[in-house]
């Protein structure tokens, strides 16, 4: 193991030499001209709410899990990294709190869609499912049990909530918020970087149940930017446990999230701070699918 010096936890970064952009639920992002700087920190939301606690060796999980696809999946479209080390220049006074948890990137115009694409049938496409028999308008076959296979993966678009829940769309209103020429090639993109990754996982033991990507545009060119199949963005389901019929134990904040359903919190912000055997047991998971996936440990 490294050395706690080494592998600080951080809640939240403050770089006073650099220009802010703006803070995400977990990333604290930083302008430099054409470029950002995305710092992956070690918060945790759950239910669209940051919790208090810090899980330690989350924020380098996330982002050497997304250097790992990023680079693996280059074929398919071009990623947004530039650089993940040897930080120089203006940012070599904060190189030891950047190691491992940061990348500079592209700067890009997010399309303003959530890029999910789901294999499997859970979470809120389980729900619409038993409402409507359907996920974003694609009706699916009868008599589907939560988190069976689904005959095909589908690509299932929701909108990026600026504040509150992402909200399920159709692929028609995807076509009518960005146009047919980009939707297209959002859906096409999506669905062959979950197949493809999807094979990697599946020969590691690993089911990647659902993902969500986002998508930047660089004049024409669309990138590939934000995470990539982390345990934040996607559902991680190790493959000897699956059993079709319920909820599936996993490698992501699942964990968590039973532990707040558990207590009984009503999902209103402030988050309740997490016990110390929830934060190590969630390390763990995070730490056990980067391990897993990329066949290294994380240190
Ligand atoms: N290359 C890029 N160009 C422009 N924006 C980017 C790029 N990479 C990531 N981003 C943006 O940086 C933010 C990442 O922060 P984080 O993931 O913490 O946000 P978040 O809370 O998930 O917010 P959101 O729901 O808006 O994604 C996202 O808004 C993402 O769209
Ligand atoms: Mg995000």
């Amino acid at each position: 193991m490294a050395s706690p010096q080494m592998n600080a936890v951080i809640s939240q970064t403050d770089f006073p030499g650099l220009k802010l952009r703006g803070r995400g639920k977990v990333r604290d992002i930083y302008e430099l001209g054409d470029r950002l700087l995305v710092v992956a920190t070690d918060r945790l939301s759950a239910f669209d709410v940051v919790l208090p606690t810090p899980i330690p060796d989350k924020g380098r999980v996330l982002t050497q899990l997304s250097l790992f696809w990023f680079e693996k999946l280059a074929s398919v479209v071009p990623h947004h990294v530039i650089q993940a080390s040897n930080f120089g220049g203006q940012l070599a006074p904060y190189a030891s709190a950047l190691a491992g948890r940061a990348m500079l990137v592209r700067r890009t115009d997010p399309v303003p869609i959530e890029c999910v694409v789901r294999g499997y049938i859970s979470g809120s496409g389980w729900k619409d499912y038993q409402r409507t028999g359907a996920i974003c308008g694609i009706p699916l076959p009868k008599g589907l049990r939560e988190s069976d296979r689904l005959p095909e993966p589908i690509f299932t678009p929701s909108t990026k909530a600026t504040t509150g829940h992402d909200e399920n769309i159709s692929f028609e209103e995807t076509v009518s918020r960005i146009g047919r020429p980009l939707a297209e090639r959002l859906r096409d993109t999506s669905l062959a970087l979950y197949r493809q990754a999807s094979e990697h996982a599946a020969a590691r033991g690993i089911i990647i149940a659902d993902t969500k990507f986002e998508f930047g545009l660089l004049g024409s060119d669309l990138i590939w930017i934000d995470e990539a199949l982390t345990p934040d963005s996607s559902r991680f389901w190790p493959a000897d446990l699956y059993s079709p019929g319920q909820a599936q134990p996993s490698f992501d904040k699942q964990y968590v999230r039973d532990y707040l359903e558990r207590i009984g919190w009503d999902k209103r912000p402030p988050g309740p701070a997490l016990p110390a055997d929830v934060v190590a047991a969630t390390r763990d998971k995070y730490r056990d699918s980067y391990q897993r996936i990329t066949g290294q440990a994380l240190d």
